[in-house]
């Protein structure tokens, strides 16, 4: 089946007793037992499982083409989901994380990891010739993201795969900007599939969720073993509210990708715009990963690069990208790495990186996209 009727149907059976089309909300915690040691159907209690989560995480693993045998674990948040992979390393072991990859990632692993003995390296994955060199017989882990915040940078995934394989070493992609609508890492080879279901998947920034995916059965256990102990468990309404919000995946980043991709070359003619960064577009080195990978499309993400005066001014003049930090909602949102998701490196660190004080980056939302290109003209003046 299709990818528009897998996240309208795969783990959305009308409920059995009443014919419940939509999965209702299980707000229970406890669930009674035949006898000792003996459930109805498989539940126990809220930590351990609960219909709602497990109609979203069925619905998950077929959309991110994971083995029936293997459902997504659906987390209270995207951080819980990258704690919950972290957790598999044990003192010594190597970590290998992209150089862009989410700060919240970076901070778990220098404030939880490295303390605890893991060893944190970083490489710089926008080309993926050199990010594989940093690849090593002892990496036990490679974490990456594609595309890659705030330059929108990709990663070839395949070959990190191929490379980190036979190093010995599992692979997991953020899978949040790109969604599984334009990209399967599992299906590229990778491992863990990791997921913060609060912004494309949710779809609305109403739910807080994340998840992981895997193909594997033993590394699904293991993940799973150390979801129910640690408990970060998605909430049942989080979940109704995130599968609500999956059904109409396809068609909000088919109009995300259009969007987003007319935005593009509108900046890339505007005067005060030096800099535009969107997949495929922009760089031409990366084209045939966005066709490779992407499934040819370059995603609901653009970043442009500004004089100092102009980025404040465009921030301050829009009226339909709200200032936010988040992104992948219906609206859209504009932010300012410099001073907001990437404020906390030093400044020599954000130069060497390639974010300036004039760097500006947009969700696009499905706001009727000749009025948000209006806005922007009239807001960059
Ligand atoms: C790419 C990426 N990964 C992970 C996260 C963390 O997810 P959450 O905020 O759901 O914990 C974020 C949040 O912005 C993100 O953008």
């Amino acid at each position: 089946m299709e990818f528009a009727t897998r996240a309208i149907h795969a783990g959305q059976e009308p409920e059995q007793t009443t014919g419940a089309v939509i999965p209702p909300i299980y707000p229970t915690t406890i669930y009674a037992f035949e006898e000792p040691g003996v459930s109805r159907a498989g539940y126990e209690y809220i930590r351990y499982g609960n219909p709602t989560r497990h109609a979203l995480e069925t619905c998950l693993a077929s959309l991110e083409e994971a083995p029936a045998e293997c459902p997504a674990l659906c987390f209270s948040s995207g951080m819980a989901a990258i704690d919950a992979a972290f957790r598999l390393l044990r003192p010594n072991d190597r970590l290998l994380l992209a150089r862009d990859v989410y700060g919240g990632t970076t901070h778990l692993a220098e404030t939880i990891l490295r303390p605890n003995g893991v060893v944190v390296e970083y490489a710089d994955a926008s080309n993926t010739e050199l990010f594989i060199e940093a690849i090593t017989p002892g990496t036990c882990m490679v974490w990456l993201e594609t595309p890659a915040n705030p330059l929108l940078q990709l990663t070839d995934i395949a070959a990190v795969v191929q490379a980190a394989h036979d190093a010995g070493a599992l692979v997991a992609v953020d899978n949040t900007f790109a969604t599984p609508y334009l990209q399967n890492p599992l299906a590229l080879g990778a491992d863990i599939v990791m997921h913060s279901s609060t912004k494309y998947l949710g779809g609305h920034s109403d739910a807080l969720g994340g998840a992981l995916v895997v193909r594997d059965p033993a590394l699904r256990a293991r993940l799973w073993e150390i979801q129910k102990v640690t408990g970060a468990v998605a909430s049942p309404f989080d979940c109704w509210l995130t599968l609500r919000g999956i059904r109409t995946l396809a068609v909000r980043m088919q109009t995300h990708c259009e969007n987003a991709l007319r935005i593009a070359q509108f900046l890339m003619g505007h005067p005060r715009v030096r800099t535009v960064y969107y997949p495929g577009l922009t760089d031409p080195n990366q084209r045939p990963l966005v066709q490779k990978q992407m499934r040819g499309m370059g995603g609901g993400m653009v970043s442009m690069e500004l004089e100092v005066a102009d980025a404040e001014k465009l921030l301050k003049s829009t009226t339909l990208f709200t200032l936010a930090g988040s992104l992948g909602g219906v609206e859209s949102i504009i932010s300012y790495p410099a001073k907001m998701s990437h404020a906390a490196l030093p400044v020599e660190e954000r130069r060497a990186r390639g974010i300036s004080d004039g760097l500006v980056r947009l969700s696009v939302g499905l706001e009727n996209v000749e009025d948000l290109i209006a806005d922007l003209e009239q807001a960059l003046g």
